[in-house]
């Protein structure tokens, strides 16, 4: 995670997430994890929102000591590698944000959404919000990090032990200020 740790003093994510979709389909009580937190901005959204069972973890340890001097409250954990540190079935709810953009390796991918489907519990939430496009193409940032905005269709595809009850295609800008494809998903484990 280097890469995210030599910039993640300076980096400001914009990719917004669904308040509505996600709060249909959330309980306030409900226990969420908040997987690729980065620097906690979505973990701190749901925080305001009255989400207060919230966990945020990350690979960049740098993010997350940002992110705990941002939001001391939070609970955001450095981790270093899978598996994830919590009990099968330990969420009622699980969220991504611009995780999976920055995921460029598709058996990586599949190795975290298989760990993110052993913690949720049966029925449990999966809401990703992550840019796409339409003939998938994988390029290094001018931050000098790895991404894939795939096609739409590989993201959905992915989700086989889920079962898809929404998806929203949306154009958002990006981190350089130009605007991309973006999909949100809302899916819950089979
Ligand atoms: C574009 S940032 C988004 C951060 C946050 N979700 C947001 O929207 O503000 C992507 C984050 O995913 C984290 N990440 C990438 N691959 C990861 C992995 N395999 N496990 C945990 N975190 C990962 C990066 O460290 C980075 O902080």
């Amino acid at each position: 995670m280097s890469n995210w740790d030599d910039v993640a003093e300076r980096v400001v994510f914009n990719l917004e997430i669904s308040v509505p979709d996600f709060q249909s389909a959330v309980p306030l009580k409900s226990k969420i994890l908040d997987f690729g937190c980065g620097y906690g901005r979505v973990t701190n959204q749901l925080y305001g929102l009255g989400f207060r069972d919230l966990i945020g973890v990350d690979a960049s340890e740098s993010m997350i000591c940002r992110g705990l001097n941002a939001f001391p409250t939070l609970d955001l954990r450095h981790l270093s590698d899978l598996p994830l540190p919590f009990p099968d079935q330990s969420f009622d709810a699980v969220i991504t944000c611009a995780v999976f953009t920055c995921v460029p390796d598709q058996t990586e991918r599949v190795k975290i959404l298989d760990e993110l489907h052993r913690v949720l519990k049966p029925n449990g939430v999966l809401y990703l919000a992550e840019f796409c496009s339409d003939d998938g193409h994988k390029f290094t940032s001018g931050m000098g990090v790895s991404m894939w905005h795939s096609q739409p269709k590989v993201i959905e595809g992915m989700l086989t032990s889920f079962e898809v009850e929404l998806l929203k295609a949306v154009q958002s800008p990006t981190m350089s200020g130009h605007f991309s494809e973006a999909i949100h998903i809302l899916a819950r484990k089979n």
